[in-house]
């Protein structure tokens, strides 16, 4: 079994923080989303993988991965080029899945519970593919699965008008060597794409038996700034917390802190748990850092207080205002304005920019 890892698409929706990145690559409690795939990915047994990439962030993409060595699988990279869809992105990695059933992973997308069952459930039988699933309360924006008692698909339609059911397509499927022959014969959408789902609905009426498992942990696709705050959130409330940093006397720290070897927590800093805090980051006197935020590495912190945010990184916060539900691009600079702001600030705020509070 070979795993191939979609790493393409616009990232439209997570503009500005996109502008200058690929999606795939924003930290979730300072670990870009792309790793969590491929650890699932290899505690699923998977060390073949083929990352797909597109148009964007195709050097950043390979410089976090390189040959893959770092997280024990090896690495092969797919370019796609244009976001065609999907079922494209799929056919883009067929030599190099040759006669093998494959896992394929949507890089943006983030779960709890890891994709071990996934895989074994579809190896119990003679599957043309195994799908995860999960209920939604907006089922016109996903792909749409229904099932039968025990759990076998019926009917597959990609952002349907009039679902048949509530159990999105969650972005991770299994998928045995005869799908490539599925994908050859669908047409288009309407938005121009050519969609894995109406491939699996091939496949479904060529006879082939559809398993899926309907998945109970947590799972985000992270399209958007809201999906970063609350893949963060649910990341860091089932973490235990690591302190290898310097917490000085005086500091006061309640709960779970992910602290790095290299960072500070300054005395008369508040920090409240659960918080991660990367590489080379001081949080200075008169700060408070509240629950289910994250800062990442090269970052000093002064007098704000800032709860359930993330900040990426290699960022300057000076100021007494109160951020609240933000996402800061990397490099983003926060400054004071002459006149304190008692309401918290909402913000998404792209790479390098420049703020005053
Ligand atoms: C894609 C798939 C859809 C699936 C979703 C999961 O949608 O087309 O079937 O439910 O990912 O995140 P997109 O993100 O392209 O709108």
């Amino acid at each position: 079994m070979k795993g191939v890892l979609l790493s393409g698409g616009t990232g439209s929706r997570l503009r500005p923080i996109t502008h200058t990145g690929p999606k795939q690559l924003v930290p979730v409690a300072n670990k870009p989303v792309l790793e969590y795939a491929v650890e699932d990915l290899k505690e699923a047994g998977i060390t073949e993988i083929g990352v797909v990439l597109g148009n964007k962030g195709r050097e950043e993409i390979q410089e976090l991965l390189g040959d893959g060595s770092d997280y024990g699988v090896d690495i092969t990279y797919i370019i796609q080029g244009n976001p065609l869809g999907l079922a494209h992105a799929a056919a883009c990695a067929r030599d190099f899945v040759g006669d093998d059933d494959f896992v394929m992973f949507l890089g943006d997308n983030i779960l709890k519970q890891g994709i071990t069952d996934l895989v074994e459930s579809f190896e119990r039988g003679n599957y043309g593919a195994s799908i995860a699933l999960q209920q939604v309360d907006n089922p016109q924006q996903f792909g749409i699965a229904d099932i039968d008692e025990d759990g076998t698909v019926t009917e597959l339609v990609e952002k349907p008008d009039h679902p048949p059911s509530d159990l999105a397509l969650i972005g991770i499927y299994v998928f045995s060597n005869t799908v490539f022959d599925a994908i050859e014969r669908i047409e288009p959408s309407w938005r121009g794409e050519l969609e894995i789902t109406d491939a699996i609905q091939t496949l479904l009426d060529d006879g082939h038996e559809i398993d899926s498992q309907v998945i109970e942990g947590w799972w985000k696709d992270t399209g958007m700034p809201e999906d970063i705050l609350e893949a963060n959130r649910l990341v860091l409330e089932g973490r235990p917390g690591e302190s290898s940093g310097t917490i000085e006397d005086g500091a006061s720290i309640e709960g779970h802190i992910d602290l790095a070897g290299s960072a500070t927590i300054e005395s008369g800093a508040v920090v409240r748990g659960p918080v991660s805090i990367g590489q080379e980051t001081t949080i200075r006197d008169g700060t408070y850092v509240g629950p289910y935020t994250s800062i990442g590495p090269n970052t000093t912190v002064e007098g704000v207080h800032i709860e359930n945010s993330v900040v990426i990184g290699d960022s300057e916060i000076h100021s007494n205002g109160k951020i609240v539900d933000s996402l800061l691009g990397r490099g983003a600079t926060i400054g004071s304005a002459d006149e304190m702001l008692p309401e918290g600030r909402r913000l998404v705020v792209g790479e390098n920019s420049n703020l005053k509070l």
